[in-house]
């Protein structure tokens, strides 16, 4: 990262832009309530056209998250052709456990506005806009998280099983905790250069 000239305030900023990674191995050890809740409260300030503010979040610990697991396996039962089947049993467990991959479970919905000239994209750009607020925050904190989104994101009944407002619609899970310090993470993915995605018009 080039951090050329700039004040120590944008280094901080590039610097936490640039190291966030997603990390899904966690310690169990659950972070406070309050530090959770700060980087939460980051998400309200991520732009959103008319100011709807339609994030909202159900933030689960402990036995919650079984609770939540629950809510996951019941979206896969619904999806599966015959649920009782050896094999669907076996990923009916997997569904159900996959809240317990961490100490704290965010969930994060968006609920839309329904006032005019509000469009759901918009809606839906400005809950992942709050997300990332979300994930830089935490990790600024020391925080690790990462985004995980599945097919219960796209089941209708899932946003009221978690008592979402019956509009609303699921933009992820966020899992968070603290980083397992015995985990080599994966390499980062390759980033497209700037050549690839910028187009420049109008410079001499
Ligand atoms: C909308 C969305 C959904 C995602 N869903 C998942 C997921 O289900 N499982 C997962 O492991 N990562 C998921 N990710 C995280 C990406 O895999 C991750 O951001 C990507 O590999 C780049 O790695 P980095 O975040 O470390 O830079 C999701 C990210 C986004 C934005």
């Amino acid at each position: 990262m080039d951090t050329k000239g700039l004040s120590a305030t944008a280094v901080a900023v590039f610097e936490a832009i640039s190291t966030r990674r997603s990390i899904g191995r966690l310690t169990t050890e659950c972070p406070d309530r309050d530090l959770v809740e700060r980087v939460i409260r980051t998400t309200s300030f991520a732009p959103n056209h008319r100011h709807t503010q339609p994030w909202r979040f159900l933030v689960l610990a402990g036995d919650a998250r079984v609770r939540g697991g629950e809510v996951l396996e019941r979206s896969l039962v619904r999806r599966l052709e015959d649920p009782e089947t050896p094999s669907s049993l076996e990923v009916r467990q997997s569904e159900r456990a996959k809240f317990l991959r961490a100490p704290v479970i965010v969930i994060v919905a968006i609920e839309p506005s329904n006032a005019p000239n509000v469009s759901l994209d918009e809606e839906t750009a400005a809950g992942a806009a709050g997300v990332q607020n979300l994930l830089l925050a935490s990790h600024a904190v020391g925080l690790a998280a990462v985004w995980r989104t599945g097919d219960s994101v796209r089941d209708e009944s899932v946003p009221t099983e978690f008592g979402f407002a019956p509009s609303s619609m699921i933009i992820g899970y966020v899992y968070l905790g603290y980083p397992d310090p015995g985990h080599v993470g994966k390499p980062r993915p390759d980033r497209l250069p700037i050549e690839t995605t910028t187009r420049w018009e109008g410079w001499t």
